[in-house]
């Protein structure tokens, strides 16, 4: 199928009367013309190269597989397979990726000086992440691109895998790293500072503590003390936002305690998945279990390797989002390889509907925030607050201290601004981008839920859409812009519009 053909006249059933009357749906292929013509410079990977001398690789002297000794399904973990789940495994335990010869390189390329300071970003004061390595290291795409290494990552899976997107997500880093030695470094300086500390000395030698599997997994009644406890968790709970994630470790673990991926059963009990030794690696097919990570003790030096991936199956449905990775990657990057690659997946069905093209290039497009709207929600609500507001407007959690009257349209009706008068309040169209798409998308979503016809819980079964839909249904009323954009995953809009209501969302 050549989605160039696809004809800018004709629609979903529902955009048809509402969309297209206001605003005709442009074709895909334009709109990524647009978009790359735009964002030409950053993305041009051919463009990019490092004076530093070529790292090269070698499969047998670089990568030492074998299969994970245990594999969590979905059963296993009293949870339902969702149908888009291209595979029954749900998470491995940690199994050898590369060997001890690699670390060194890897972490070189990792931080190689000459261009960290385009790949590195400060997320937090403990946490730089690291982006996009691969557009600069060959080194990076071959070893992560080469067919041992996907055959582990698709066997350890369960099924046959594909990197998502070209780069991007190819070289991606959490790099734990105390930032009071650098303070008051500008960002060149302490990136060039921060390289020469992770890879000279100790670092530059082949890793030792490979041995083992992984940093033991600690007990079920440890693991609940860490998560109910105080800060235990250094990332909440939460669906990612492609479908696997393959982990691997770059440092030494052998006096790491804790760290686990942690699980959340079907039951609501807990699964602690360990933490990879060095040169390890853990698969999680983390699009579609709820998990968090928990604090590593007894290190300072942890750098993880988080590649993802879908399953290259044809017919199946891709229903990622760009939620948790907009707010810290450079968007004019990301952007161009995100249409790219979500063509190339639309590329290879057949028969499709319209409609059904119509919605999944409208989902491609709405990820797409402009660049300068983020910025501007980053700078006013800092960053924490984006991957923690889907679940407490889900919840209920945000509105814990919510004027009680509407700033918007002065009503002091019923106990509070909650979710039922967002949905309806006469205020809010003319006040929160009242020239939107997303106004057409809430008048759509209005009609499906009506009809309880096919609609995007039933599309992408992802646990997390399925849960905001079946909230809202208990919940007895109207569907909302802000019910739009938790199923959306726009999470920086969200904010946005319940700060316009004057509920601030806390960290
Ligand atoms: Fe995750
Ligand atoms: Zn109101």
């Amino acid at each position: 199928m050549d989605i160039v053909n696809i004809s800018p006249k004709v629609s979903g059933p529902v955009s048809g009367d509402i969309g297209t009357a206001i605003n005709p749906p442009r074709p895909v292929h334009l709109l990524q013309r647009i978009v790359e013509s735009k964002f030409k410079e950053d993305s041009n990977i051919n463009a990019l190269h490092t004076q530093e001398p070529e790292l090269i690789f070698s499969p047998t002297e670089h990568l030492n597989i074998s299969p994970p000794c245990q594999r969590f399904t979905f059963k296993d973990l009293k949870l339902p397979r969702p149908t888009t789940a291209a595979s029954p495994i749900a998470a491995t335990s940690p199994f050898p990726l590369f060997a001890a010869a690699a670390i060194p390189l890897l972490r070189k390329a990792l931080l190689n000086p000459t261009y960290l300071n385009k790949t590195a970003s400060v997320y937090s004061n403990s946490t730089l992440i690291i982006r996009n390595t691969a557009a600069y290291s060959a080194f990076f795409r071959k070893i992560w691109t080469h067919p041992m290494v996907m055959r582990a990552v698709s066997d350890a899976a369960g099924v046959e895998l594909e990197v998502f997107m070209e780069t991007v997500e190819i070289g991606h880093a959490n790099v734990q790293i105390d930032f009071k030695k650098y303070q008051g470094m500008e960002h060149a300086k302490c990136m060039q500072a921060i390289s020469k500390g992770l890879t000279s000395g100790e670092f530059a030698l082949e890793a030792a503590g490979s041995g083992r599997s992984g940093v033991a997994v600690r007990g079920q009644k440890e693991i609940e003390d860490e998560i109910f406890g105080d800060g235990g968790s250094i990332i909440p709970w939460h669906y990612d936002s492609y479908p696997f994630v393959c982990v691997a470790m770059l440092s030494d673990t052998t006096d790491m305690i804790g760290g686990e991926t942690v699980i959340q059963r079907g039951d609501g009990t807990f699964q602690g998945i360990s933490q990879p030794s060095a040169g390890f690696a853990t698969i999680l097919q983390g699009g579609f279990v709820r998990h968090l990570a928990l604090r590593a003790r007894g290190t300072t030096d942890r750098i993880t390797l988080v590649t993802s991936y879908r399953a290259k199956a044809v017919g199946l449905y891709d229903g990622s989002f760009l939620t948790n990775v907009r707010p810290y990657t450079n968007l004019n990057v990301l952007y161009p390889q995100w249409i790219a690659f979500r063509n190339k997946i639309l590329s290879r069905e057949q028969n499709l509907s319209v409609s059904f093209i119509a919605k999944y290039n409208r989902h491609t497009e709405r990820q797409m925030i402009p660049k300068l709207h983020i910025d501007q929600l980053v700078a006013r609500f800092g960053i924490a607050v984006f991957y923690t507001v889907i679940d407490g407007y889900v919840s209920g959690k945000v509105f814990a201290s919510a004027p009680m009257a509407c700033p918007l349209c002065m009503c002091k009706a019923g106990g509070g601004v909650g979710k039922a008068h967002i949905a309806i309040c006469p205020g809010v169209k003319s006040k929160w981008m009242p020239y939107s798409e997303l106004w057409i998308d809430v008048q759509r979503s209005r009609v499906m839920l009506r009809n309880s016809s096919i609609s995007f819980e039933a599309t992408t079964c992802r646990p997390d859409i399925v849960a905001v839909v079946e909230k809202f249904r208990d919940e007895g009323r109207e569907w909302g812009m802000a019910d739009e954009l938790a199923v959306q995953g726009l999470a920086e809009y969200l904010v946005e519009l319940l700060a316009l209501f004057g509920i601030v969302v806390g960290a």
